[in-house]
C-alpha cells in the first residue's frame, strides 16, 4: 500500500486495528513491544520563527520521527535528536524542532515515522511539504487569525477553506471547551476540522497559538503544552514580521483562580504577574520597540463595549489590562486584537485608551469571522470577514515610525 493510501486509510478505519492487522500481516506481532505508531492527519507547522519551526504531527501508537528538510526538494538536511540524546517520539504525538534557519525562506521538509520494533520497524515516508520563516526585515507582511472554534468542527472546515496563505496564523484561543478526555488535546490541535477530514490548515501558513480561558479548563488542561510549540517556551510571546511588532499575551482565565468552578485547578493570577514583568522589558527591545506597526493578540479582550453591567462573567480581562495596560501604551500599541466574546466588535481608540480593541466571531457559523492583516510601508490593514467570504469590517492604520 502506498504511503498516503495507507495513512488515508488509517484515518478512515480507525488506527488500531489497521496498524493490528498490518503487523500481523508481517508477522511482526509481539507482545513484548508495542505497536508501532503511524502518522494520523497531516503535519501541523508551528511556532514560526525567523530562524525555525517546530513540526508536530500525531501518530496512532509508540513511535519515533524525524524531519528531513532543505531549501530545495532535495533535503538534504535531517533533523533527528530531541536534544536529550533520544531520537523524537511519543504514542500520541511527534515534535521535531528545526533551528538555524534562514530568515524568510521556504523550506521543503517531509516527516518519517518509525515504528518501534526493533527488527523491522514500521516506517512511514510523509509527503514533501513546505513552509516559510518569519521575515523580521521584509517590507510587508501577511497573516490570518481564528477564534473561538471550540471544537466546532463545521466552522473551522469552512474557515479553513477561506484562509489565504500568509505569514503566519494565528489561533486566538478557546479551541476547546474543556480538556477531560484523554486524546482530545491532539485531536483538536492537531487535527482540527474532524477525524478525516483533512483540514490542512498549516499547508501553506505556519500556526501561532494564544489559550483561551476554555483552554486552561478540564482536568488534562495541564497537557496543551505537550503538543503546542510555542517560539520561546512559555504561552506568550513577541515578534517581528515584516513591518510588524506582535506581542502575544495568554489572559488565562475569566475567573478568579480560586474560584470554586475551577477546582483549584487554575493559577493565572502568577501567570499575567510573570507576564507583565516580561512585558515591561520585550517593549524595550529593538525590533519591538521601533516597529512601524504595534499589534496585541490575546484571547480576552481588554476592552468592552460595555464595562459597566454585570454579565455573570468577564466580557474583557480587567485582572490582564491593571497588570499590562501601562506598558501598552508606553509601547505604543494600537490595536488589541481578541475574541472571548463570540460577538465581532470594534472599538476606536480613546485618550484614556489608545489602543484599539477588535474582536473576532464565535463558535457557530452566523458568529464565525476570519481576520486577516497586510501591512506594508504604507499601511497596516485588518480585515473582518464572514464566512461566506464577506468584508464586514475593514480597519486601516497608518505607521508610528
Ligand atoms: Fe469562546
Ligand atoms: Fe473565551
Amino acid at each position: 500500500m502506498a504511503n498516503m493510501d495507507r495513512r488515508t486509510f488509517i484515518q478512515l478505519s480507525g488506527a488500531g486495528s489497521v496498524v493490528g492487522a498490518a503487523m500481523a500481516a508481517t508477522g511482526q506481532e509481539n507482545p513484548q513491544t508495542p505497536a508501532p505508531g503511524l502518522a494520523v492527519g497531516n503535519p501541523v507547522v508551528m511556532a514560526p520563527r525567523t530562524d525555525g519551526v517546530e513540526i508536530v504531527w500525531r501518530v496512532s501508537g509508540l513511535a519515533k520521527g524525524y524531519v528531513e528538510y532543505g531549501t530545495s526538494k532535495d533535503l538534504g538536511n535531517v533533523a533527528r535528536s530531541d536534544g536529550w540524546g533520544l531520537r523524537p517520539a511519543g504514542k500520541e504525538v511527534i515534535r521535531v524542532r528545526l533551528e538555524g534557519l534562514e530568515e524568510g525562506t521556504t523550506y521543503h521538509y517531509r516527516v518519517i515515522t518509525e515504528g518501534f520494533d526493533t527488527k523491522t520497524p514500521a516506517l512511514e515516508t510523509g509527503p514533501l511539504r513546505s513552509f516559510r520563516t518569519l521575515s523580521a526585515s521584509a517590507e510587508s507582511t501577511s497573516f490570518c487569525v481564528w477564534n473561538d472554534t471550540h471544537k466546532h468542527d463545521e466552522t473551522i472546515r469552512n474557515l479553513a477553506s477561506i484562509t489565504p496563505a500568509s505569514d503566519f496564523l494565528l489561533w486566538n484561543g478557546d479551541v476547546s471547551n474543556d480538556w477531560n478526555r484523554e486524546g482530545e488535546v491532539a485531536e483538536a490541535v492537531l487535527t482540527p476540522g474532524g477525524a478525516g477530514s483533512g483540514v490542512d490548515f498549516t499547508g501553506e501558513s505556519p500556526l501561532l497559538l494564544l489559550r483561551g480561558n476554555h483552554d486552561v479548563r478540564g482536568i488534562l488542561a495541564h497537557q496543551v503544552e505537550d503538543y503546542v510549540a510555542m517560539p520561546d517556551g512559555k504561552p506568550w510571546y513577541a515578534f517581528r514580521s515584516g513591518p510588524v511588532a506582535f506581542i502575544c499575551m495568554d489572559t488565562g482565565e475569566d475567573k478568579s483562580d480560586n474560584h470554586p468552578y475551577l477546582f483549584g485547578r487554575a493559577a493565572c493570577e502568577p501567570m499575567r504577574i510573570e507576564e507583565a514583568a516580561w512585558l515591561e522589558k520585550i517593549i524595550e527591545r529593538p525590533g519591538i520597540r521601533n516597529a512601524p506597526y504595534r499589534v496585541v493578540f490575546c484571547h480576552i479582550p481588554l476592552r468592552w463595549t460595555d464595562e459597566e453591567t454585570d454579565h455573570g462573567f468577564d466580557y474583557f480581562s480587567e485582572r490582564s489590562r491593571k497588570l499590562w495596560h501601562g506598558s501598552l501604551v508606553k509601547w505604543g500599541a494600537q490595536i488589541v486584537v481578541s475574541g472571548h466574546t463570540h460577538q465581532d466588535a470594534y472599538i476606536e481608540p480613546t485618550d484614556a485608551f489608545p489602543y484599539a480593541q477588535l474582536v473576532g466571531g464565535g463558535p457557530k457559523m452566523p458568529q464565525a469571522r476570519l481576520i486577516t492583516g497586510n501591512a506594508n510601508g504604507e499601511e497596516l490593514v485588518f480585515r473582518v470577514l464572514d464566512l461566506a467570504g464577506k468584508e464586514v469590517r475593514r480597519i486601516p492604520f497608518s505607521p508610528l515610525a
